[in-house]
């Protein structure tokens, strides 16, 4: 079966298969704006059980503290292998317990976290609506919810620019660039919504949130 007949999900998986050697290389420095702030964002408590989904190559283990209460998942076999090697370094303060798991289908009971973590995942995930349902469903009420991503440009100009880039980047399996994060967040049952700029060109923002109780 050729690349483009499969379903999207198995395309995301694979290509992140793929790349996972490459991951840290490449993307790393391009992805390390807000992972500090995030984390601190979150607030954590020592009794929190936290999930981070798609957790990667385990780039955020270091800004958690000793001892964090930390379950990651992600869809893809070879980033979870990445991020195993991530927690044995010294550099890690935090024992991750991981999990090869899909977003869109989180093996867990509801009302299950007191904290989330999203770098860089949720215009990664074919069908972001699902994922957030899923990730409110595990989320106890009053659970604080904290994502890195990607927020569709407000200048209509960039904003057709990226229409017309999605087909070529979806068909990688890398991320998407047709939706429109900020208002799936806003249609789901939350409050306390904050968005700040990270990194250069203010490419990408922290989101962070509350589930309503
Ligand atoms: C751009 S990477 C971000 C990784 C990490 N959070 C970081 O900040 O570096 C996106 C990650 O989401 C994972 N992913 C994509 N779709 C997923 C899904 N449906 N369920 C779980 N993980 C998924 C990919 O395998 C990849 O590891």
């Amino acid at each position: 079966m050729g690349l483009f007949s499969l379903p999207e999900s198995q395309i995301v998986q694979q290509a992140y298969d793929r790349y996972s050697s490459l991951y840290d290389l490449i993307l790393k420095p391009w992805l390390v704006f807000g992972r500090e702030r995030a984390v601190e964002l979150l607030d954590l408590e020592p009794s929190d059980k936290i999930l981070e989904v798609g957790v990667g190559t385990g780039l955020s283990f270091e800004y958690y503290p000793p001892g964090t209460n930390l379950i990651g998942l992600d869809y893809s076999e070879g980033m979870l292998r990445q991020s195993l090697e991530m927690g044995k370094s010294d550099d890690v303060k935090c024992h991750p317990e991981l999990f090869q798991m899909n977003v869109e289908k989180i093996g867990f009971r509801n009302s299950t976290f007191d904290k989330v973590l999203a770098a860089y995942v949720m215009t990664v995930v074919p069908d972001t609506e699902r994922a957030m349902r899923e990730i409110i469903r595990v989320c106890k009420p009053g659970a604080k919810v904290v994502m890195i991503n990607h927020l569709r440009p407000e200048n209509s100009i960039l904003a057709t620019l990226e229409d017309a880039l999605h087909p070529l980047v979806s068909s990688l399996g890398l991320f998407s660039l047709d939706r429109d994060l900020l208002s799936i967040i806003e249609s789901c049952n939350i409050e306390n919504l904050t968005v700040e700029p990270t990194s250069f060109f203010r490419l990408h923002h922290i989101i962070s949130f509350t589930v309503k109780k």
